[in-house]
């Protein structure tokens, strides 16, 4: 991941997908993930991927059939909240990036097992926050954490400050809510206001 936030969004109506990657982008954020969560996200993924300078990937893909079907629609790379071989053979067969989740240091061992170097920590605030990253970190001197779940605009700034995270995840920006009022205008402010922190 290159960008300091990476917004998970849950897409009820995949039409929001275009007014929602350029909303992102008018607040200075230019990755999204949207999630395999509602039946309108593997839509949604492909419409996003009409918004220029946008990088577009999947979230909660569980499954190699879910990779093939993400990368179809025209995923530049993958989140999953746990750690799958299999998954994570599949998305490099097509090439594409992939986030594989972990909680556990014997699941980061087994992301060095498979030559990986950056995994999301899920869910981030239930395990410990920014102290159980720190704690996690200092026996993988090479390994990046993208914290997720329940990282918020009053918590990013502690997780930005682990020296071991370059990148936080999470939705209050693209908050279910927000969409349903189709509220762009308050998601480019928040998203704005998060690459502030
Ligand atoms: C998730 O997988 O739901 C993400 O980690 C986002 O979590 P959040 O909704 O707590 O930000």
């Amino acid at each position: 991941m290159s960008s300091p936030v990476l917004p998970v969004v849950v897409l009820d109506d995949a039409t929001q997908a275009v007014p929602l990657g350029e909303a992102l982008l008018a607040g200075g954020i230019d990755s999204v993930e949207i999630t395999l969560r509602t039946a309108a996200g593997l839509e949604g993924i492909r419409r996003a991927r009409a918004v220029p300078g946008l990088r577009v990937g999947a979230g909660s893909v569980l499954t190699p059939a879910h990779v093939d079907q993400v990368v179809e629609a025209g995923a530049e790379f993958i989140v999953c909240p746990g750690l799958s071989t299999a998954v994570v053979s599949r998305a490099r067969e097509h090439g594409v990036d992939i986030l594989p989740g972990v909680a556990t240091a014997s699941e980061v061992m087994a992301a060095v097992a498979l030559g990986l170097d950056e995994v999301k920590l899920f869910p981030a605030g239930l395990l410990g926050g920014p102290a159980y990253i720190e704690a996690l970190s200092a026996p993988f001197p090479g390994m990046r954490f993208v914290p997720s779940g329940g990282v918020s605009a009053a918590t990013l700034a502690d997780y930005l400050a682990v020296p071991s995270v370059r990148t936080a995840s999470g939705s209050w920006m693209v908050a279910r809510d927000l969409l349903a009022r189709a509220d762009w205008a308050r998601i480019t402010e928040l998203s704005a206001q998060a690459l502030d922190l």
